[in-house]
Order: C-alpha cells, then sequence, then structure tokens
C-alpha cells in the first residue's frame, strides 16, 4: 500500500464561520500536496468545511463520533451523519474525551467500528499523563490502550494511530526525539504482533503535542513518524502551512 505522509489539524473547540477563511487560504496555497491534510473543524462547521475543500485534496474531518448508528442519544452524532455532512475520517480516544468524557478504549473501539463502517478513516489516539511517564509506564499505558483501542478490521487504510503525550498538549513542552521515537517504534512493533509485519507498514503513526513550525521538521525526521496531529498551530494557516511544508 503506497502510505502518504499524512498534516492533521485539529481545530478542537474552536471556530466559527469566519475561520473558514483559514480553511479557504489553505486550499489555495496547497493546490497539489504531496502529502495529505486532513482539516479537524467542530461539528458545526463540517458541512462548509467540505464544500471549501471539495474541489482540493484537503479532507475534513470530526472530532468525535458516537459508537451507534442513530437512535436516543441527545446531543451526539453518529458516524454516518459525520460522513453525510462531508467528514472523511474521525478524531477518537483523544485525551481530552478519554479525561473529561471518561471515554475508555473499549468505547474508542466501539466508535472506530462505528466509524468503518461509514467509510471514515479512524484517527485514533493514544498517549501517557506526565506521572505515568515519570513513573517509567509509558509503554506499558500505551501498549493497553492500542490493544483496547483498535477493534477488529483494522488495517492502515481505515486507521491512523497519534501518539500524544497528555503532557505535550497544548503546553509547549515536547519529548526528545529519542523518546518520540521510542514510542513510535514500539507502537509498529506491537502493530506487527497483531497485524503482521507487512500490514503495520501500513499505518501512518502521527505525533501531536505542541509542534510548531519550529519544530515539525526535526520531528518528521525521527523514524516512524509519518506526519503530526495539530492543536493550536492548525488554527491559523500561516502557522499549518509550513508545518505542511515541513512534511513534503
Ligand atoms: O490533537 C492535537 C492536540 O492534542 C495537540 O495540541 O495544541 O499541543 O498542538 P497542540
Amino acid at each position: 500500500m503506497m502510505k502518504r505522509k499524512l498534516a492533521a489539524g485539529n481545530w478542537k473547540m474552536n471556530g466559527t464561520t469566519p475561520s473558514l477563511a483559514e480553511l479557504q487560504a489553505l486550499v489555495s496555497v496547497h493546490k497539489t500536496p504531496s502529502v495529505d491534510i486532513l482539516i479537524c473543524p467542530p461539528a458545526t462547521l463540517i458541512a462548509q468545511a467540505a464544500g471549501i475543500s471539495a474541489d482540493s485534496t484537503i479532507m475534513i474531518g470530526a472530532q468525535d463520533c458516537h459508537a451507534a448508528a442513530s437512535g436516543a442519544h441527545t446531543g451526539d452524532i453518529s458516524a454516518p451523519m459525520l460522513a453525510d455532512a462531508g467528514a472523511g475520517a474521525v478524531i477518537l480516544g483523544h485525551s481530552e474525551r478519554r479525561e473529561n468524557h471518561n471515554e475508555t478504549s473499549d468505547l474508542v473501539a466501539k466508535k472506530a467500528l462505528a466509524a468503518h463502517a461509514a467509510s471514515l478513516i479512524a484517527l485514533v489516539c493514544l498517549g501517557e499523563t506526565l506521572a505515568q511517564r515519570e513513573g517509567a509506564q509509558t509503554l506499558d499505558v500505551i501498549a493497553d490502550q492500542l490493544a483496547g483501542s483498535l477493534p477488529d478490521g483494522t488495517t492502515g487504510a481505515n486507521t491512523v494511530i497519534a501518539y500524544e503525550p497528555i503532557w505535550a498538549i497544548g503546553t509547549g513542552l515536547t519529548p526528545s526525539l529519542e523518546q518520540i521515537g521510542e514510542v513510535h517504534a514500539f507502537i509498529r512493533s506491537r502493530l506487527d504482533d497483531r497485524f503482521g509485519a507487512g500490514a503495520a507498514q501500513d499505518f501512518r503513526l502521527l505525533y501531536g503535542g505542541s509542534v510548531k513550525p519550529e519544530n515539525a521538521a526535526e520531528i518528521f525526521a525521527t523514524s516512524n513518524v509519518d506526519g503530526a496531529l495539530v492543536g493550536g498551530a492548525s488554527l491559523k494557516a500561516d502557522d499549518f502551512s509550513p508545518i505542511i511544508n515541513a512534511l513534503e
């Protein structure tokens, strides 16, 4: 399988209609990118964003979905609804969902299954807390989250993995390149164990946590890093565009 690198932006709970000018700017600048570009705005903007990116290669994604396709779940949005709105991917198991909404890996796996059924790429997030990092538990935490969050039927085509150390998110702190490389190599080896060496190579492994134009190139040069999941620096085209360029 041809594996293209991926620059993904997670706008989190930021953005109203005027913010779509940033997406428009990306569409204008990155006409024939050699990497995949994904923007995940808040759900309220997905349909408009999909309209803006329709004639470009930029994919629009969501930040969460419900595990069921429909039903009595007030306030929730299902994977088929996201696909209908124009999304091609959905972030699942972000640490802010795991922490603020008590999402377990088991629930993330059910959501990933729902995403796959709706032909959405599941972008599954994993990451340790600072206490876990300092307690030398990082690889155990990652192993548990990885094993629990990927449903049967997971492939490198329908799933992307993002390693996002919680203590690096929005803090300006980043792990050393050695630490990033260690965790990514570990994730790849666990994917080898479960899906087979050939299949494991198909997965794109993103790093996320305080990725900026200034540090993107060195992070992208790290072994087993196939792109980034970017929060704050994805909100402005002037910040995200150089990150995309660093990946190309
Ligand atoms: O999902 C991306 C995110 O959690 C990283 O956020 O602001 O540190 O790039 P940020």
